[in-house]
């Protein structure tokens, strides 16, 4: 009988003459080695996004009749829970809603604003909120605001007046309005969207490829001309339901706004609508597959590009997450729409895009966790609470430790194959093969390491030696799991089941740790790495 040896475990092996042999197993490796590198992390992969829709704005972050609420009117204990995130850039006012959306609705005195039918999600738009409520939550929350223009039903003028609205100090009409509505200074909006998901059929105004570049870039001329030093960020693929075409979309987006955008966006939703949990947690390998196909297409069209002294195009995932429960019938409009409540298996998966944003530096220059509060996002309200949900606690410990160099990392570990399964509504996937059970990134900054690991095993620990090939490690290693009770453990009101929960250190020397990664975790091992 043949022996047989696998990794990470002691395996006894009984011959059919009643022998008992112990083999030692080999541990799982992964090895670092600070020569190879991909790029630097853009602080911008830690966005989030805020739309009008369900409880996002109103009742989220925004709430003014609540004692919870600053004179602001916005919740404090969100806001704290905001902070904790530590966003850097946050989109506004939609996705879907901003396609019906004019900005001028939601300026200027409260009283005079008037309410509107929204027709994406099926609501009555007060208009309480607008851009200059947004701003000021900005401010206070601590990010750089990301605002998206209508390329539905709105024009390209109007878009035009909302960049010299926020951008332009003074003069022209709408700058003075501003200035009338309170605000002397400028908002200086770096960041436009050229609208939203305009491939998809369920948009306002939904076009095809080469009209959307049309009005786009017109768009862009007239915004620019207003305010040269803004950022421009083109709709992307979002559509990849069957009959889409993705790749003509991207292709026809990057060839004809190669000279104007500084980024494509690309948006990504996926779900375990079969309880297939490595079906699931394999899903941020289809992310970095996307990447990895657009960053090809900006190669070929930056190889003809006009674009003196400016960087080449970026990607800009400005909507990401799990979401698949509430994503149909009721469960998709009015007041509570979109209201999905994650377990741990959905924290892995985002622990996986994250990774995946990591190992992709180089060309992922921007990320937006879709969305912020109650709308599949990491914090839930109620009228007197909130709550972290699961998906809170990897981002929470990328956003506050992961900078630097990323790094090029090997990994040899044991794999497993899919089969072809829905991503969560209507788009498939391709088989899968080979997915490695640990899913690794990692980045060096100021001689510190930081290691990310997910065990995607559902039920074994994967005891491995993490290898520095280029320098030594030396003193105490910080370790912080996410981790829970099991794939499917929530978050609720005052029960934090599936958390961070800091470990006994390492202590390190040499260039060799060992750490036995546990089951469906996720752990950011952090330390000195000396050259
Ligand atoms: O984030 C929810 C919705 O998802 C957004 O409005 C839209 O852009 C996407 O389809």
């Amino acid at each position: 009988m043949p022996l047989a040896i696998v990794r990470g475990a002691l395996l006894t092996v009984s011959l059919h003459i009643g022998l008992a042999l112990t083999v030692t197993a080999q541990n799982a490796r992964i090895k670092i080695d600070l020569d190879r590198t991909i790029g630097e992390v853009d602080k911008n992969i830690y966005g989030n996004f805020v739309e009008h829709l369900g409880r996002c704005v109103y009742g989220g972050i925004y709430d003014p009749g609540s004692k919870l609420s600053n004179n602001s009117g916005f919740r404090r204990d969100v806001m704290s829970a905001v902070k904790g995130l530590k966003p850097t850039i946050v989109r506004y006012p939609g996705g879907n809603f901003v396609s019906n959306y004019n900005w001028l609705d939601g300026v200027g005195p409260k009283a005079d604003r008037i309410p509107r039918l929204e027709l994406a999600w099926y609501t009555l738009e007060s208009n309480q909120f607008g851009t200059n409520e947004f701003v000021e939550y900005a401010h206070q929350a601590g990010f750089e605001p990301y605002f998206s223009v209508n390329m539905g039903t709105g024009t390209i003028e109007e878009a035009r007046r909302w960049v010299e609205y926020c951008n332009v100090k003074e003069g022209p009409y709408y700058a003075e309005l501003r200035k009338k509505h309170g605000y002397p200074d400028p908002h200086k909006i770096k960041y436009w969207s050229l609208g939203n998901e305009m491939d998809g059929p369920w948009q306002m105004g939904h076009m095809n490829a080469e009209d959307y570049t049309k009005k786009a870039r017109e768009a862009a001329k007239l915004m620019t001309r207003t305010s040269p030093e803004i950022k421009l960020i083109a709709a992307g693929s979002s559509n990849y339901r069957e009959g889409a075409d993705p790749d003509h979309w991207n292709q026809t987006i990057l060839r004809e706004l190669k000279d104007v955008i500084d980024y494509i966006a690309l948006h990504i939703y996926v779900g375990n609508p079969d309880s297939n949990y490595y079906n699931f947690v394999s899903t941020p390998l289809v992310l970095e597959q996307r990447t990895k196909l657009v960053k090809g297409m900006i190669d070929v069209v930056m190889q003809n590009a006009n674009r003196p002294n400016r960087d080449p195009i970026y990607i800009a995932w400005d909507e990401y997450n799990v979401w698949y429960r509430a994503r149909r019938g009721a469960a998709a409009t009015g007041r509570n729409a979109l209201e999905e409540r994650y377990n741990l298996e959905d924290a892995l998966v985002i622990s996986g895009f994250l990774n995946a944003f990591i190992r992709n530096a180089d060309v992922v220059k921007m990320a937006n966790m879709a969305q912020l509060v109650n709308v599949i996002a990491p914090i839930f309200t109620n009228d007197k609470e909130m709550f972290r949900q699961t998906i809170y606690f990897p981002l929470q410990l990328f956003a506050n430790n992961v900078f630097g160099t990323a790094l090029d990392v090997f990994v040899d570990c044991k794999t497993y194959n899919t089969d072809k399964f829905f991503l969560g509504l209507s788009e498939t996937t391709t088989q899968q093969k080979n997915v490695p059970y640990l899913d690794v990134s990692a980045t060096y900054s100021n001689g510190e390491l930081v290691l990310n690991v997910v065990n995607r095993h559902k039920d074994e620990a994967i005891t491995t030696d993490i290898l520095s090939q280029t320098g030594t490690f030396s003193g105490a290693f910080s370790v912080q799991e996410v981790n829970g009770p099991g794939i499917k453990a929530q978050n609720d009101f005052n029960k934090e089941q599936v958390k961070t929960t800091e470990k006994a250190p390492i202590t390190a020397t040499g260039n060799k740790i060992t750490y036995s990664f546990p089951p469906h975790s996720f752990t950011m091992i952090r330390g000195k790495l000396s050259r």
